[in-house]
């Protein structure tokens, strides 16, 4: 079935509470933590979203989804598996070598969080394939990671399309988690391509019912 993790990033200075208590009584299933370390994306958000999301893991139990967007991937999982997140997400991009996508799996299951690997746009998901036995769900960036608000680009419908019919060939058990641009036009799309869990920020938080949104996201 699909999920719906609410994005964060872009909740109203002032409205923190408001918005993750609200958003946890409107059952979303995750809450997205976008991580921005001002070198692997321009924004820094790292200090601003440990401190978010040290607060929800206080006030809920709704399950916290990390996305790494960082250079520094296992100062990050040090920091951040001390909230217990559910997932951990790190790029491929942020990886030097074959190695060192190992050796932050194992990092992340070592904290006993699943483990997550998020593609750029511009990264070929068959990258990642060799991967995939070892971890429990892919992003795939459904624009440039780095801001909300932007627009789904379509060539990744392709790209989750592939992913999922190899998973599928392979008979994995893993997520393919889409984020950047879903709103109510775009989420059919992609579940339609294979996605089943939706990262939605802006869509989410400019509703005025987040109840009806997220339902409506994963209907
Ligand atoms: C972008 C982040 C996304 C973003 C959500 O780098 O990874 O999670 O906050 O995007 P929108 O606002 O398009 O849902
Ligand atoms: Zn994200």
């Amino acid at each position: 079935m699909v999920e719906v993790s609410s994005s964060i990033l872009s909740v109203n200075r002032g409205e923190e509470s408001k918005t993750f208590f609200a958003l946890e009584k409107a059952k979303t299933d995750y809450f997205h933590i976008d991580v921005m370390d001002g070198k692997f994306v321009k924004r820094n958000t790292y200090t601003k979203m440990f401190e978010y999301a040290s607060y929800i893991k206080r006030i809920s139990n709704v399950p916290l989804d990390v996305h790494l967007m960082v250079e520094n991937v296992e100062n990050a999982i040090d920091e951040f598996s001390a909230l217990e997140p559910n997932t951990i997400t790190f790029h491929y991009e942020a990886c030097k070598d074959k190695d060192e996508v190992i050796k932050f799996i194992n990092m992340i299951k070592e904290y006993h969080c699943k483990v997550g690997i998020s593609v750029k746009p511009e990264t070929d998901v068959e990258k990642i394939y060799e991967f995939l036995p070892f971890i429990h769900n892919v992003l795939i960036m459904t624009v440039e990671p780095g801001k909300g608000g932007q627009t789904l680009l379509p060539d990744m419908l392709e790209k989750i399309k592939r992913l999922r019919e190899y998973i599928d060939k392979e008979d994995l058990e893993i997520d393919i988690e889409v984020d950047g641009g879903i709103n109510l036009k775009t989420a059919p799309e992609v579940k339609k391509a294979g996605a089943n869990i939706l990262v939605a920020g802006t869509a989410i938080l400019m509703a005025k019912d987040y109840k009806v949104i997220i339902d409506e996201l994963k209907g």
